[in-house]
């Protein structure tokens, strides 16, 4: 690691900021010596607001239904080699029954862009968890909505919502959604979520064909700005029914790295390994802790629903990715001295 690469780490762990020029440098500049570095002072951040805990979220697949055409994603609406589904209000509540009884004290719902999934569906959905399950957290990822939509579905009881702004580079994101996607609208989502009240989630994909250091380092300064309380990051895989199909994965130590840099932009940010990661790395869950990620969101969605969501090729489903297999998830934390916590997980005040 070049001593300038060395000045731009010690800065950005005291001033938990530098210039987007300078975070292209950093991401620029990795090297297995700079990783191990941010690593180290990226997971004693991670520690000094969170401890030893890991927090769990159950997440539910709800629907596979899209009227988008994103580029990368698996489940867009031309891939007819989709057997589309969509869960039942009851489904989805026996699912979150399983998962109280597992110890899972937030619910995800997450889905495809579905017209005929009404807002006031999802109110009555969120209304009917929150009745049942008053001690757990609802989270909602289910795209781009107006304004008064997000304010009935946080009115109803949503605690949460993930977003992710995909690239907060707008050339970049217009190359990876269709038109009738645009960043101002993806932006002006987030805001009105955050304005809201919302807990609210943003992140990318690393390694989406067209990305650079340069807007790498823009979805940084994003992040640095706009402060989420969570930000999903993990790797691109190709699927092989889309326009991308024929690009290649992400690289798993950027992504690493980029976890390292995110928990020293913001120490209390809700950071998941996410399952891109621990597709294409088998202790990809545990690295990503190692590199200061807190949170890990096994699959609770009905088996055959779980087959259907797959937004990537060799998307995991099974084993510590489920979670049925708790178990399995918690010894594996154990074994790199951490805790799965029965938690809601909030972010911690930051
Ligand atoms: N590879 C990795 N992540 C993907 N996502 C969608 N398609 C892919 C892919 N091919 C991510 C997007 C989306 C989230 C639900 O899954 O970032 O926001």
């Amino acid at each position: 690691m070049t001593e300038r690469i060395r000045q731009l780490i010690d800065r950005l762990e005291q001033s938990r900021s530098l210039t987007v020029p300078e975070y292209a440098e950093l991401v620029a500049g990795y090297s297995e010596e700079a990783a191990a570095c941010l690593a180290d002072k990226a997971r004693r951040a991670c520690s000094r607001v969170y401890g030893d805990a890991v927090f769990i979220r159950g997440l539910i697949e709800i629907g596979n239904v899209c009227r988008n055409d994103c580029l990368y994603c698996g489940i867009r609406h031309s891939n007819r080699n989709c057997a589309r589904y969509r869960l039942s209000a009851d489904q989805i509540l026996s699912c979150c029954r399983e998962g109280y009884a597992l110890g899972f004290r937030t619910f995800v719902l997450q889905g495809g862009e579905d017209p005929s999934f009404s807002v006031e569906a999802v109110c009555a959905l969120v209304r009917a968890i929150k009745a049942e399950f008053a001690d757990c957290a609802v989270t909602l990822s289910l795209g781009e909505y107006p304004t008064a939509a997000y304010q009935a579905m946080f009115d109803a009881g949503a605690d949460r919502y993930l977003l992710r702004h995909e690239t907060a580079d707008r050339a970049h994101y217009q190359s990876l959604h269709p038109p009738a996607l645009s960043f101002d609208n993806r932006m002006r989502c987030l805001r009105d979520l955050k304005a809201i009240g919302f807990q609210t989630g943003c992140g990318f994909m690393v390694g989406s064909p067209g990305q650079t250091a340069q807007t790498l380092a823009k979805d940084l300064k994003f992040v640095e700005t706009f402060r989420p309380a969570m930000c999903g990051i993990g790797p691109f895989i190709p699927h092989k029914d889309t326009p991308f199909g024929d690009q290649p994965a992400g690289s798993v130590p950027l992504t690493l790295y980029l976890l390292s840099i995110l928990r020293l932009i913001q120490p209390n940010l809700l950071l998941p390994a996410t399952t891109a990661l621990g597709t294409l790395r088998s202790d990809g869950r545990e690295q990503g802790m190692l590199a200061g990620a807190n949170v890990v969101m096994p699959n609770l969605s009905p088996p055959d629903a779980r087959e259907k969501y797959t937004l990537y090729n060799g998307k995991l489903h099974s084993g510590a990715e489920s979670a049925q297999h708790l178990e399995e998830l918690r010894q594996r934390m154990a074994a790199i001295g951490r805790r799965v916590v029965t938690d809601r997980g909030d972010a911690a005040p930051g």
